[in-house]
Parts: C-alpha cells; sequence; structure tokens
C-alpha cells in the first residue's frame, strides 16, 4: 500500500489525491474505470442503512443514480458492510475494474465515512442535488482506500444565537460537517443577544427572550445599528428533527445553555433570574450589541431549579444514545465562560450565599454553580463540558473542558485528568478574518489565513502521552455577531473549515512539516465541490464586491496573539 501521493496519475472526474480531508493510505489498481449508472445496485449489509439512505436520497438523485437493491453478490454495484475488524469510524473503500465497488466500515459511521469519500471520487456532479449532466458515464479509477480519523471529535460550534440559524440553514450545515467528516455540532443555544430552543415550561425563554429590536452593526465600537428586529427559534420538534438528521450523518450534537454568565435574554423573559438586589432586572431586554455583559444570573436555589428545569426538556430532546460511534451524544455544554463578577460582589443575596457555603469569593461561587449542575447532570447519567474557566474552581472527575482562551487550560485539564477539546481562539476561531487586506468584510481579531488553520496543532507538544490521549479532539468556532446571516457565516467557515478538517481528520505531520502547496492543489479540486453545494466561501484572490462590508466598523488586532 502506497501512502496518498505515490499511486500513480489521476483518472476519473477526481483523483483519490484530490480527497479532501487526506485519506491514510490509497493504492490504485490496475484496469479501467469503475462505472456507475443506472444499472448500478445497492448492496447494504447488515448495520449500513444509515448510508443507504443517504446514498439514495443524496448521491443517487445527483448523478441520476436509480441505486435498486440488489444482492450480496452482485458485481455492478455498490456494496456496504460492517467490518468489525476496524474501527468505529475508520472504512475502505475498494473500487475493482469490473467488480464495482465495496465501503467497509468499522461501523455505521465508518461505512458513512466511506460514502464521503466515494462521493468526492465522483466529481464535483455528485455535490448538486439533480443531474446536470443526466445519463454522462460516472467512473473512478480502480483503488483502494484505507482511512481513520486521527480525533475522535472532530467539531463545530455554531452561535445561533448572536444571529439566528434557520433550521434549513443548521440542517445545511451538517451536511457539509458530514461532506467534510466532522462528528461533533457544539450547538450554542444562549446567550445575552438571545435564547433559541423552546423550552415548554418557560414560554416567556423564547417569547421574549428570542428576538431583539435591534442590533449593533459591526464591532461592538461601531456606530451603526440595523434597525430591524432580528429573532428566532426552534421549536422542540426542530430540535428533534435537527438531532435525527445529525445522527443520520452519524454526527452528535451536543447542545450549549451558557450560564452563570451569557444570560441576559433569559433574565430579560425571567428578570427574577438576575442579581434583583443589585439592579432593577425588570428593565433588561435582549442585548442588541456585543460583548461581555455583566447581567449574570443569580446565585439562588430559585436560579438553580429553574435551569434543572431547562436541563430537564433538553437531556429528553438531545437522548445520549442519539449516536452509536462514539458517547460524544452524552454531553452537555453548560458554558462558564466570561461571568463578571461585579453583580455578585455587590449582592447581599450572592454574598449570603458564599458565606453560607463557606466559599473563598465569587470565583469560588461560580465554580460551586458549574459544579451543581456537574452533580445534576452525572445524577442522570450525563457528562458536563464547559469553556476552560470551569476548571478554576476544581472540577468533579467526569467534566471535560472546551480550551478556547489557548492551549493553556487545556494542558492544565489533561494534566489534572480531564478530556480536553482543543479551540483555541488564537487559531481556530473562524470569526477572525482571513487575510490581512482592507476588503475583509467586518474585520475581527488576527488574521488567521487558510495556511495558518492548516497548520493548527491540536495536541500541544508538552504534554505527556498518556495526557495527550486526554485530548478527545478538536473544533472550530464559528461566532457569530459579525455575521448577520447564513453567506456570511460561509464566507467566515469556507474554505478554512476544509483545512481544519484535514488537521482533525488526517495525521498530517508537525505543523512546519505539512505539505501546504499539496493541500492548495487539492483546493482546487475542493473549490468546484463547494461552488456545487453552493457554498459562499472566500476565493483565494479575495471577496467578491457582494461579500464585503465597507464602511462596518470591525476589530482587527495586530502583532502577535496573546496566549502561548
Ligand atoms: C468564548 O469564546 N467566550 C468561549
Amino acid at each position: 500500500m502506497s501512502s496518498d501521493g505515490t499511486g500513480g496519475p489521476a483518472s476519473g472526474p477526481t483523483s483519490a489525491h484530490d480527497v479532501i480531508p487526506r485519506p491514510r493510505a490509497v493504492e490504485r489498481l490496475p484496469g479501467g474505470d469503475v462505472l456507475l449508472d443506472r444499472h448500478t445496485a445497492l448492496y447494504a449489509g447488515p448495520g449500513t442503512d444509515t448510508t443507504e439512505r443517504w446514498l439514495r436520497a443524496v448521491l443517487g438523485p445527483a448523478l441520476g443514480l436509480p441505486l435498486r437493491p440488489g444482492p450480496r453478490d452482485a458485481r455492478d454495484a455498490v456494496r456496504l458492510h460492517v467490518d468489525g475488524t476496524l474501527e468505529p469510524e475508520a472504512y475502505r473503500l475498494s473500487a475493482v475494474a469490473g467488480g464495482g465497488v465495496d465501503i467497509r466500515g468499522g461501523g455505521a459511521a465508518g461505512v458513512f465515512r466511506g460514502a464521503q469519500t466515494l462521493r468526492q471520487l465522483l466529481g464535483p456532479d455528485a455535490f448538486r442535488r439533480a443531474p446536470v449532466r443526466p445519463g454522462a458515464p460516472r467512473g473512478i479509477a480502480p483503488r483502494t482506500v484505507e482511512d481513520a480519523p486521527r480525533f475522535r471529535w472532530r467539531g463545530l460550534l455554531l452561535d445561533v444565537a448572536r444571529h439566528f440559524m434557520p433550521k434549513d440553514g443548521v440542517l445545511r450545515y451538517l451536511d457539509l460537517m458530514a461532506a467534510h467528516k466532522l462528528n461533533v455540532l457544539h450547538f450554542h443555544l444562549t446567550d445575552d443577544q438571545g435564547w433559541r430552543i423552546e423550552i415548554t415550561r418557560y414560554p416567556r425563554l423564547t417569547g421574549i427572550g428570542s428576538w431583539r429590536p435591534r442590533t449593533k452593526f459591526g464591532h461592538r465600537a461601531s456606530p451603526l445599528w440595523d434597525d430591524r428586529p432580528h429573532g428566532g427559534f426552534y421549536t422542540q420538534d426542530d430540535i428533534r428533527e435537527i438531532v435525527a438528521y445529525a445522527a443520520e450523518r452519524h454526527i452528535a450534537v451536543v447542545p450549549e445553555i451558557d450560564v452563570p454568565g451569557h444570560s441576559q435574554a433569559a433574565v430579560a423573559a425571567y428578570p427574577e433570574l438576575g442579581n434583583t438586589d443589585v439592579i432593577d432586572t425588570t428593565a433588561l431586554s435582549v442585548w442588541d450589541t456585543w460583548g461581555i455583559n455583566p447581567n449574570v444570573l443569580a446565585p439562588t436555589d430559585n436560579t438553580l431549579r429553574f435551569y434543572e428545569g431547562v436541563f430537564e426538556e433538553v437531556l429528553d430532546l438531545f437522548p445520549a444514545d442519539a449516536t452509536e460511534f462514539s458517547s460524544f451524544s452524552s454531553f452537555v455544554h453548560i458554558g462558564g465562560d466570561e461571568c463578571p463578577k461585579d453583580q455578585w460582589r455587590r449582592s447581599p443575596a450572592a454574598q449570603a450565599r458564599i458565606e453560607e457555603l463557606g466559599l473563598a469569593g465569587e470565583d469560588a461561587l461560580q465554580a460551586w454553580f458549574v459544579r451543581h449542575f456537574d452533580t445534576w447532570l452525572a445524577a442522570r447519567g450525563r457528562r458536563l463540558i464547559g469553556w476552560d474557566e470551569i476548571l478554576e474552581g476544581g472540577l468533579a472527575d467526569g467534566a471535560a473542558v472546551s480550551s478556547w482562551r489557548g492551549y493553556a487550560g487545556g494542558i492544565a485539564a489533561a494534566r489534572a485528568g480531564h478530556d480536553v477539546v482543543m479551540c483555541p481562539e488564537q487559531q481556530v476561531y473562524l470569526d477572525h478574518r482571513q487575510d490581512g487586506g482592507p476588503d475583509e468584510p467586518v474585520p475581527i481579531g488576527y488574521v488567521r489565513t487558510l495556511e495558518d488553520v492548516y497548520r493548527f496543532e491540536p495536541v500541544p507538544p508538552e504534554l505527556t502521552p498518556e495526557e495527550a490521549g486526554r485530548v478527545l479532539g478538536t473544533q472550530a468556532n464559528l461566532w457569530t455577531e459579525a455575521m448577520e446571516d447564513t453567506a456570511r457565516v460561509d464566507y467566515q467557515a469556507f474554505p478554512r473549515l476544509a483545512a481544519f478538517a484535514e488537521v482533525a481528520w488526517s495525521r498530517l505531520p508537525a505543523p512546519a512539516e505539512r505539505d501546504f502547496a499539496d493541500f492548495e492543489r487539492r483546493m482546487g479540486a475542493h473549490y468546484p465541490r463547494l461552488d456545487a453545494l453552493g457554498v459562499a466561501y472566500r476565493p483565494p484572490d479575495g471577496p467578491r464586491p457582494w461579500q464585503r462590508r465597507p464602511g462596518v466598523p470591525g476589530r482587527p488586532l495586530d502583532g502577535p496573539p496573546p496566549g502561548r
């Protein structure tokens, strides 16, 4: 088996060497192209039904392939098998001249990942929804592809709180994730600027908390406002649909309900959740601008009971066994980041709580708050995950950490025996601008180019192998303060999410040794796939005129990033 890149000349619509994320090993086999046409059958072995459905619903219509059911030994066929000798998400694809295509996955997820590779091998038309060249032969050069992921957690955070993404957009992002072999959607559902999930026992969370009359346009220092009301939320059936749609694609959805900070939308809906002895919380509305918000939850029994009620419904909507390939569906993200303590310092009720619990101060009070939900979730068989601030007060055993303020939180968490998802803002916050030029729309933060993301290494070198084993994986985060619609989200996400997917899936060498020129060359085959999917990516030579936002202030940062 030769490694990818040495397997001979390209043939068929796409070379195996153009697959993104890059497979582990590819071997060219002799013979002419393996053709798929209207006679090609589909054999789906036991446990492969998600891929069977996906092939018939997505790949078949794109290329005009009926993929009628066929027997196990059909030669002109795509044959799907679960092969327990492989890892759950690993697969082996073989296309043999005159013998059709076999996809063997370690589990149902592996079969599905293999089908994503098949789609890429079939060329960009395979990413459309209907045939644009009916009857054209679809061939791939004979080969075997052996593949398996480097990391178990290959995540994307969608911030649907700052700007709501209608449900169809979320389903589309699940498709985009699947096409890039990403497997965890971190669903940021609540924040100061909006509450996006229906909670039946607290209807004002969405009745009041899901919309705002106006929105800051640009960075918080911008003088501009968008005076159109902005809002939206997912009904419980919408959420069930999203979770089920993700599960069909072997993607786990981890909901985030942010506490005790980032909660002004909830306080606007239910003023008693806030620090009523410090400010008039009845005067608060859903926040219309950006930044770190002082109006945090009160650390009262009432607040704890209220959020237990929220989480009861959340656990029901996001079942722990939604995905079979991993236990990530059992995670619930409680946020825990950026909780200013000023109101707690001034609140007699918060101070009384500190005294009653014998705590050292407000930071310890936050730790107590987080631990309460850690215990509560653990008692229900679920696992808490939170931003790295949750480490500050000592964390219960099963809790995991999303390391966002650089690598330090993740290193500390791994050394303390906690599982870690590496998503440092200096590397994989895709709201940061991707070029230093003047045409970037609402430029935020550091310049983080496609190459920078390609050279991102999720495992810091200072970890021992055992500590490194605590790194479940990595995640790119799409915060949407400056992304007012799905086209803006696409622009910030792509093409960098393709580079991120390769970092998360493929076994790449150390950052300095990575072959970015080869990645760019493969992107030459990938942009037409993104075009066929209708992704409004940033072209390599800069934004198209309508992708610019002249006059809308961002917050560009110069110089080296903080952090490590
Ligand atoms: C974060 O970016 N505040 C997690």
